[in-house]
This record gives structure tokens, sequence and C-alpha cells, in this order.
């Protein structure tokens, strides 16, 4: 482009023979070829940009590597850097757009030369630092291109975690009364048609807990005339399910010796449709995160007339729709005094009737309001202050270190894993918005009009080019985060349309911890440093934060006074 606008201008300033158009046109001489040289490493350097989101994207933290991790540091921050280098080309564009004709537009770029020129060192510096990159990781041989999704979302505590709340005893329960009675009321009613039940809840709200108190009831399993209980998660296999399913309706060593390890999944659909097609079941589908893994057991599952139940437990109301409203629990967090019941019975339950002691009350009630009703946390780290001496300076510091506690102390890591499976299940244009909303304060109400706004703002809304404006597509955003227990709905206008959202209060605070690790952003609070580091995106200053000496290179500073 640069070629042809510099015969174009020169002709022109020739034919005119004026004495400006003269200068522009010996100017123009000297700087054509870079110019072009510029606009062909735009190109380049903005191709490069979006293999490098899609990689970071792709790819996420590999759970213990470290080195990948420290990697992947790097490959933000060279994101980073051409981002900016981007922003500011735009800038200067349309800067020139401004002005009125195509010729002034063109006069004014090269009068602005030395501006542009500068993009030249630091593409060359992005360059080299992609080159330094790639020259790095073969040295100490980390391995970018193999990306295991299931191995990134896979962790050792998940197995423990999911068994922990199958196991749960009955009498442990605390709180869930209605839902645990709907739930069993369904399950003994009668009903000739098949009927799917889904329990929906936010990670750790008690899903499988109460789910396997159905289960494990003597009075409803015996209305059935066989039953099974498979753990789907994120990371199935169609295959073992069936096998699992038929493990559990089938004597075991009878499927064991049919040859169902070789089978494939259509055959194996086929043995368990034939096995229930005159059966009254009960089968529990634990953990399901998309529909996929249903629309295949659908066919496995007969519709027989025989009164039989399916029931599915999951975090994501497009999941939960699979039934139908009638019989869908949507699980909500613990009321407050359920909340201290069940963190006394975990902390104090070595003491009579599990009594709070005094001097420890005014502390355990601030850890329990933290947990905000999760049960999840409430039992974690109930039982982990149960082993705590019962001294008050050790509650309290472990109180004012609850953030750091949550990211560090591996005894908390069940939290943690479990809320950050949410995150991991988020695609890449969800992630961003989501980190974004962390860096708003504590129980904060996100306004709709005003989050959509500010993501936009900020790029992280895709323009879908298809008549749907940015705004429809922020509130979709909006509404999938939702869908997926990650924000509530605390405010609606009349015809039910959400204006206010808030985020579960341990959720924000994990997610803050991985938009600060990532630099994405960060936010200050009341007990904040005066020290921003440097290379964060994104800076939110809440009211009570002390003065900061600087706002480094941050894009976005943001206040609000809570
Ligand atoms: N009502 C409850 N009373 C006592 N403990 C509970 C209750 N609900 C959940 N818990 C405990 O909280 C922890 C998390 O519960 P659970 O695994 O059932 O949550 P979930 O909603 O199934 O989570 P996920 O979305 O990860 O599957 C478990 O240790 C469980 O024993
Ligand atoms: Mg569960």
């Amino acid at each position: 482009m640069a070629d042809a606008l510099f015969v174009v201008l020169s002709k022109l300033a020739d034919s005119l023979g004026e004495q400006t158009l003269e200068r522009i046109s010996t100017k123009l001489i000297e700087v054509a070829p870079v110019l072009t040289d510029f606009e062909h490493s735009m190109k380049q350097i903005e191709a490069e940009l979006l293999i490098l989101q899609a990689f970071i994207a792709q790819v996420g933290t590999k759970v213990g590597d470290k080195a990948f991790d420290a990697w992947l540091d790097q490959v933000r921050d060279v994101a980073h850097e051409v981002e900016d280098i981007i922003d500011e080309y735009a800038y200067l564009e349309v800067q020139a757009v401004d002005t009125g004709s195509f010729f002034k537009r063109k006069f004014l770029q090269i009068k602005k030369f030395a501006a542009w020129q500068k993009f030249h060192s630091q593409i060359s510096h992005v360059e080299a630092r992609i080159q330094r990159l790639g020259e790095i990781r073969n040295r100490y041989g980390i391995l970018s291109g193999e990306i295991d999704r299931s191995k990134k979302l896979r962790s050792p505590n998940r197995l423990f975690m999911s068994d922990s709340s199958y196991l749960t005893d009955n009498s442990e329960i605390v709180g869930h009364v209605d839902e645990i009675g709907r739930l069993t009321q369904w399950l003994l009613e009668y009903k000739q048609e098949r009927t799917l039940i889904a329990v929906f809840g936010m990670g750790g709200s008690g899903k499988t807990t109460i789910a396997s108190s159905a289960y494990k009831s003597q009075k409803i399993t015996r209305t059935f005339n066989c039953h099974a209980w498979v753990t789907v998660s994120q990371t199935y296999q169609v295959e073992e399910l069936l096998r699992e399913i038929i493990n559990q309706l089938i004597d075991q060593r009878a499927s064991m010796s049919s040859g169902f390890m070789t089978m494939s999944g259509l055959r194996l659909v086929e043995v368990i449709q034939s096995y229930l097609q005159d059966k009254k079941y009960f089968i529990v589908l634990d953990d399901v995160w998309d529909k996929d893994a249903w629309l295949f057991l659908n066919y496995a599952f007969v519709r027989n007339n025989c009164g039989s139940k399916v029931l599915i437990t999951t975090r994501r109301k497009d999941v939960s729709s699979l039934a139908v409203d009638q019989y869908t629990i949507e699980l909500k967090t613990l009321q407050y005094a359920e909340s201290w019941e069940l963190f006394c019975k975990k902390a104090f339950r070595a003491s009579k009737d599990n009594q709070c002691p005094e001097n420890l009350r005014f502390c355990a009630e601030k850890i329990v309001a933290r947990c905000q009703g999760l049960p999840l946390a409430i039992v974690t780290i109930g039982s982990v202050l149960s082993y705590h001496e019962f001294e008050e300076q050790g509650w309290e510091s472990f109180y004012s270190q609850l953030s750091w506690q949550l990211a560090n102390n591996p005894e908390l890591n069940w939290i943690s894993n479990v809320l950050n499976m949410s995150l991991n299940d988020l695609p890449s244009y969800l992630r961003n918005c989501f980190l974004y909303c962390s860096l708003y304060p504590e129980d904060y109400k996100i306004k709709r009009k005003v989050i959509s706004k500010l993501w936009i703002a900020e790029g992280l809304v895709e323009d879908r080019e298809d008549g749907t404006t940015m705004e429809e597509v922020a509130n979709y955003y909006l509404v999938e985060l939702t869908q997926r227990c990650l924000l509530r709905v605390t405010e609606s206008n009349a015809c039910g349309r959400p204006r206010a959202f808030v985020m579960h209060d341990l959720v924000r605070e994990l997610t803050s911890n991985i938009a600060k690790k990532e630099k994405f952003g960060i936010a200050y609070g009341d007990a904040s440093t005066t020290q921003v580091p440097p290379e964060v995106r994104r800076l939110c200053i809440q009211r009570g934060a002390q003065t900061l000496n600087s706002i480094g290179s941050s894009r976005s500073p943001l206040i609000y006074f809570v």
C-alpha cells in the first residue's frame, strides 16, 4: 500500500509543482521504503498476536510444570507488548482517519513519520523476544506442543473429593432439607415414563452429597429393580462410562467374561438397552459438564414405561435444562445458621455438642461469613481448623491470611481445585471477561450496563459481524456466566432482565489470584501495598487503598468506591 501511495503522491506533487508538495515529494522518497517495511512488519506482528493469544488460551497452566508456567508467563508478556504496539498503531491510524480527505490523511501520516518510526524498533524488539522464547523452549525441553486438555483438567484430588462427598454420611448433612425432601418425593412417585431429574448448583454446593443421600437410601433403591452411580466429570470417555454402568448393573464377573472390554461404544449401548428393557432402573450421572454425554446415554437408558429415573448433577444450567423445570433443583448455598452448625460440627468435632469455645467465637463467625454458605469451603476450612489448638491468636492469623491460605495451603487445595474447574471450563473469551469481574471489590454489585461497556472498551467482547451488537454479545456472556453459576443475579428489572450480579467471594478470591498471576489485572483493597508490579495490564483501586506511588504500565486503571 505504501508503494502505491508513494507513486500517487509523488506524481501529484510533480504535476502540481507546488513547493510544499515538492517538499513532501522529496520526503516521500526517503520514507516510502520504511513505510512499506513497516506495514509489512505490522501485518506480521498482528498475525503473530493472534497465534500468541490462541496459544495462551489453549494451553492454560500445566499443573505441576513450573518451567512451562514460567515460560508461558514470558509468552504472555510478549503478547501484551504486541497488543500495546497494535493499540498505539490503531490510535495513530484513527487520528489520521479523523482528518478529512485521503491525501490530507496521508500527508499527516508522513508528517507524523517520526511517531511511526519508533514502531520499527519496538517491532524488532518484540521479534527478538519471540525468537528468544523459541530458543528457551528448546534449551530447556519445554513441551509446549503437547497440549493435553484431559491432563490439564485432571487433578489428583478430584477423585478423592467426589468420593468423599459420595461417602458423606446422611447424619452429617446439614440443611438442604427441602431439596432432599423434593428429590426423595420425585424418586418415589409413581410415573410410568422415564423421568430425568437434575440437580444444579455451583461447585461445592452439595449436589453430589444430596444425590448420594437419595441413592444410599434403601427406602428409595428398594423400589427399583436395579441402580447404578457413575461420575461423568469433565474428561469422561463414553466407552468407559458405559462399561462402568454395565459393571454396576450386571454381575461384574459376567461382564468381564463377556468381552465388554473390547466392545465398541454402540455395542455397549445395545447391551445396556437390552438389560434395562423390562426393568425399573435408577441411574445417577454425577458431575456432568456437557450435553454430549447425555446424547449417547439417552439411547442406552431405554424409555420402557417402567417408572425409571435418571438423576443428573451439574454446575451448568444448559445441562440441567435437559430435565424439565418441574424436575430441576437449583441448589442454593446454606443459610448462615446452617453454615454455623456445619462449621462447628467439623471444627469442634472433639468437643462436647460441637460447641465453639467463647474465646474463638468472634473469629469463627468471621470465617464462616467468608464462606458465604458454600459447604465445600465450610467443611474443608472447618476440618483444617479442627487440628489447630484452641487459641485465639492462631485463629486470628489464619483468618487474616485466608486469601493466602486458599492459594497456598495444600490442606485447602480442595477448595481451589473444585472452584478452578469451573474457570478451566470457560472458553477463552468468557474466561477473560470473568477475570475482569474479579477486579471488583468483595460483594460488589456488578451492574449489567457498566460491565458490558467496560468489557467492550477493553476489547474483550467479540464482534460477531452478523448484526448482533456488542452490547448484545456482552449480555450473552453475562447469561452464560450466570448459567455456569459463576455469577449470581442479585437485581432484575420489572421484565425479569438481570440488572446486577455478584460473585461468590471465594470464587472472586481465587479468580483474582489467577488474574494477578497472569498479569491480567490486580485489585488493591484496604490492606494493599503502595507498589504496583510492573506490566500489570489492569489496575483496580478500591476505596481504602493507600496512595499508590505509581500505576506502573497499567492500561486501564479503575477506581471503585464501595
Ligand atoms: N448439606 C451439607 N451438609 C454437610 N456437608 C455437606 C453438605 N453439602 C456438601 N457438603 C460437603 O461439602 C463438600 C462438597 O460437596 P459436594 O461434593 O457434594 O459438592 P458438589 O456440588 O457436588 O461439587 P461439584 O460441583 O464439585 O461436584 C463435601 O465434602 C460434602 O461432604
Ligand atoms: Mg459433585
